[in-house]
């Protein structure tokens, strides 16, 4: 089969690779139909996940058909429409009881923070990926459902991760009816996250980036204020000034670890790697927080520390909640949003192409190039 295959920072190609096999009776393989690529997958192509080994297959939001099922499957049949959360896990761990799907204790040998995730390098449990034409799905009576005959592919996919994690971020910052509500980024993450912020409640909802075109989708699809922070001089100031001197009630990190806006940060992250990320967003929106208010964090850090400024988020009384989605626990509530129309997952959905041109695909979102929201991708059959 046909799959995308990091080569090194920077370097991805599509290669010949055999087609997954059932190694586990619980296993399904899934033929992929529509896969895209997420604001995660750019730290690994960036080289800034530790682990990420040669020849490893990324992909952690897809779509496909159950091609083969394992003998003790029961819930999945041959020829099933299926949408795969991005997490693997188990279903019956003590944390998976307790809804904690995201950080399963049975699916990562290689570490105890962070369950499984599909194509995300060994730090995450070496799973190969969905921008394949097939991939292995573990525990397939676990994670996978059927997709509604209502709801297409392109509806689908951002289920899998970007949606469902937009809408956990605005879940975790705890809003109250009337709340403001700042959102730091907007990708497709922060702009579901702003969008979703409404269906909890907020009065207000402000969405900060720096490039122009995806402010323009904050206002037009999430309804939201935007500031660019590239043209403020102080963006915490002039949040401050923006919600009566006190800050908002609740502030969304969608940007994490490959933060822009402060050159010392970057500097010391990305090319010194002295610390797991730059935490800029996460303080500004420690800072831009109110005091007593929650800051939620969606977007990634690496497993290192950062310099967050955590006296400061001591001192406000602020909650931080955060985590990596479990990413089934949301679609109940998701898909009734999404069949009564309120929220449209494709309109996400940017740019397509061909699996066999991933390495452009990757680089025009990675580099924001044309416009691009979010890359699909489409495996194809030979
Ligand atoms: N928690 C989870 O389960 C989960 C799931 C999906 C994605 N993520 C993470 O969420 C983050 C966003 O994902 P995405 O797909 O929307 O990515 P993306 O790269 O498309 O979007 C990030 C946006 O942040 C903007 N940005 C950069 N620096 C900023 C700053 N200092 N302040 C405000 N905006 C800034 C960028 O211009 C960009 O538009 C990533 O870190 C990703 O790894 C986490
Ligand atoms: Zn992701
Ligand atoms: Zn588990």
């Amino acid at each position: 089969m046909k799959a995308m295959v990091y080569r090194g920072p920077y370097k991805l190609r599509v290669e010949e690779k055999d087609r997954p096999r059932i190694e586990h009776p619980q296993d399904a393989v899934v033929r992929v139909t529509l896969a895209t690529i997420c604001g995660s997958d750019l730290h690994l192509y960036h080289g800034m996940m530790p682990d990420t080994r040669i020849g490893h297959t990324f992909g952690h939001e897809f779509v496909g058909v159950v091609d083969e099922v394992g003998s003790a499957v029961e819930n999945l049949k041959v020829g099933d429409r299926v949408m795969v959360p991005f997490n693997v896990y188990c279903g019956t761990c003590f944390f998976c009881a307790r809804g904690l799907y995201s950080n399963c204790h049975n699916v990562n040998p290689n570490a105890t923070a962070v369950g499984g995730i599909y194509g995300y390098s060994h730090t995450t449990g070496g799973y190969d990926g969905g921008q394949a034409q097939y991939v292995r799905v573990p525990f397939a009576d676990v994670g996978p459902s059927v997709i509604p005959d209502w709801l297409s592919d392109a509806d689908a996919v951002p289920l899998t991760d970007a949606v469902s994690t937009g809408y956990f971020g605005a879940q975790l910052a705890d809003v109250v009816e009337g709340d403001v509500v700042v959102v730091l980024g907007a990708g497709p993450v922060g702009l579901t996250a702003a969008r979703s912020a409404w269906f909890m409640g907020a009065g207000r909802v402000i969405v900060v980036d720096h490039l122009d075109f995806r402010l323009e989708k904050a206002r037009t699809w999430a309804y939201a204020e935007t500031v660019n922070f590239s043209q403020v001089d102080d963006v915490v100031l002039h949040l401050k000034r923006m919600t009566g001197g006190l800050g908002a009630d609740a502030v969304i990190d969608c940007v994490g670890a490959e933060a822009d806006g402060n050159l010392l940060q970057h500097v010391t992250s990305a090319k010194l790697k002295l610390q797991g990320g730059s935490p800029i967003a996460l303080n500004w929106a420690i800072d831009a927080v109110r005091k007593g208010g929650t800051v939620s964090v969606m977007g990634a850090y690496g497993p290192m520390f950062s310099a967050v400024k955590f006296g400061d988020a001591m001192n406000k009384g602020l909650t931080l909640r955060m985590n990596q989605t479990p990413v089934k626990r949301q679609w109940p509530r998701l898909l009734e949003h999404v069949r009564a129309g309120l929220l449209t997952p494709s309109d996400l959905l940017t740019h397509t192409f061909p699996l066999d041109d991933i390495a452009e695909a990757y680089h025009v979102f990675s580099s924001k190039l044309d416009g691009c929201i979010k890359a699909a991708v489409v495996p194809g059959q030979d």
